[in-house]
């Protein structure tokens, strides 16, 4: 079958530095689950090889304490003079799973929560989030899902082929509207394109799949009566574990942006006890460049104020990050990154960012293509003393 053709022409894949895009639509039945409001007694099962179930049908199941699993989504700013972005995120995750969840809409045990963050052009945040009375997620094996959160009026629909819709009819919590996104670069997961038989270990015990990697977006919302609509560059992963998130990481640095004609998604992270893994994507024109989970293929540094590596709890957030991507054949990109804005409350182990960035490629041969600029959202953990 193609599945297992992809897997013997790996090399030459490599070889021709072209990844096959698999997103073609496959026939079949959309396969429905449902998440209940409340955390469930006993052993999760969580799934960390890939199979066609789909790329963001759930991932644990049930969800006990000790567990979690989410639908992430976020929109930043194509203009540099502005931090607009939204992040939504659909969680089944309990605060014992994930204890830096910011508290629910009331503040209940309720797992299936729905939570929204703006930032404003000028920089002011915004964000709410609501309750519902269970989840309800479909997934088909051709990538294709929904998900609703029953009651809140919060919802998305799409495949990573034809991309999302996320609808917000929430005007309890103060926001109506919708968010699309129009995809741009192939989905992948941790170690290399979508595929049956594929780890999805980002790092020991955390699931991670990268749906859309890369979307021309527009955002149209209304925020309290105040409207907040932008273009930009748009973005959707999932990620899941059974095991408490705390337990699993010393720190990580994950971000995404468009920068010239690239799409990349940067994700390098130390496990308690030190231990570096990473993910690294590029793509260009729709098709992916580089996408690959060996260590040297990426490494994500902090610089300026604050470039204390590996990052604890006590020192501050950078003020920027530098990234080299190791693009095989088409030789290397370095991207610089700087801060521009806060798009989370600070707190000292979580961080959330909008920011610019400038780079160049270097090929193997010739001249360097310099001056690549662009927007990037990013986000970093520190849960080391
Ligand atoms: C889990 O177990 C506790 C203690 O036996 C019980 O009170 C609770 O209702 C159980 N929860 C579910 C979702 O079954
Ligand atoms: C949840 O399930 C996982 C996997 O079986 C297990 O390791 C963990 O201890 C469970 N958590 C709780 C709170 O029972
Ligand atoms: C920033 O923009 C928001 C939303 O339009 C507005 O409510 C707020 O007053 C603005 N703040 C400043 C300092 O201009
Ligand atoms: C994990 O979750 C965070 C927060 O929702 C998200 O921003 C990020 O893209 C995810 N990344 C990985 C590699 O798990
Ligand atoms: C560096 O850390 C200090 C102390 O936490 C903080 O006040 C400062 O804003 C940080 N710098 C940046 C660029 O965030
Ligand atoms: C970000 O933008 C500022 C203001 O235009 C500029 O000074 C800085 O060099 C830019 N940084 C990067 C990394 O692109």
């Amino acid at each position: 079958m193609f599945l297992a053709g992809l897997q013997s022409s790996l090399l030459a894949v490599v070889a021709t530095c072209f990844f096959a895009s698999t997103t073609h639509a496959q026939p079949g039945q959309f396969t429905p689950y449902f998440v209940p409001a409340a955390v469930q007694n006993g052993t999760s099962h969580a799934q960390f090889t890939s199979t066609v179930a789909g790329i963001d049908a759930p991932k644990v199941q049930p969800i006990n304490a000790s567990a979690w699993d989410w639908w992430y989504f976020d929109v930043v700013s194509a203009d540099p003079t502005r931090v607009s972005s939204v992040v939504v995120i659909f969680f089944t995750s309990p605060q014992s799973g994930f204890p830096l969840i910011p508290p629910s809409g009331s503040g209940s045990n309720v797992i299936t929560t729905a939570h929204i963050f703006v930032s404003f052009p000028n920089g002011t945040l915004w964000s709410a989030a609501a309750d519902a009375e269970g989840a309800s997620v479909e997934a088909g094996p051709g990538g294709g899902s929904s998900g609703t959160w029953i009651g809140t009026g919060f919802s998305w629909t799409g495949s990573p082929g034809s991309g999302y819709l996320i609808r917000v009819d929430a005007p309890d919590i103060g926001v109506t509207g919708t968010i699309n996104f129009r995809p741009t670069a192939p989905p992948h997961y941790p170690c290399g394109p979508v595929s049956a038989g594929q780890t999805l270990e980002v790092g020991p015990g955390i699931g991670w799949a990268n749906a859309i990697p890369d979307a021309v977006s527009v955002v149209d919302l209304n925020i309290d009566g105040t409207r907040l609509a932008f273009s930009g560059s748009g973005y959707h992963d999932k990620n899941w574990s059974n095991q408490v998130f705390t337990s699993l990481v010393g720190s990580w640095y994950w971000g995404h942006g468009r920068i010239g004609a690239y799409s990349i998604v940067w994700f390098d992270f130390l496990d308690p006890t030190g231990k570096e893994a990473v993910s690294a994507y590029v793509a260009k024109e729709n098709k992916i460049i580089a996408t690959s989970c060996a260590l040297g293929s990426i490494t994500v540094r902090p610089t300026g104020q604050n470039a204390t590596y590996p990052p604890v709890i006590s020192t501050g957030n950078p003020s920027g990050y530098h990234i080299d991507f190791d693009l095989g054949c088409e030789g290397t990109l370095v991207v610089d990154v700087e801060v521009l804005g806060n798009i989370v409350v600070v707190n000292p182990e979580y961080g959330r960012f909008v920011g610019n960035m400038t780079g160049s490629v270097s090929p193997m041969e010739g001249e360097a293509t310099t001056g690549l600029v662009g927007m990037a959202l990013f986000e970093q953990f520190k849960l080391t003393a």
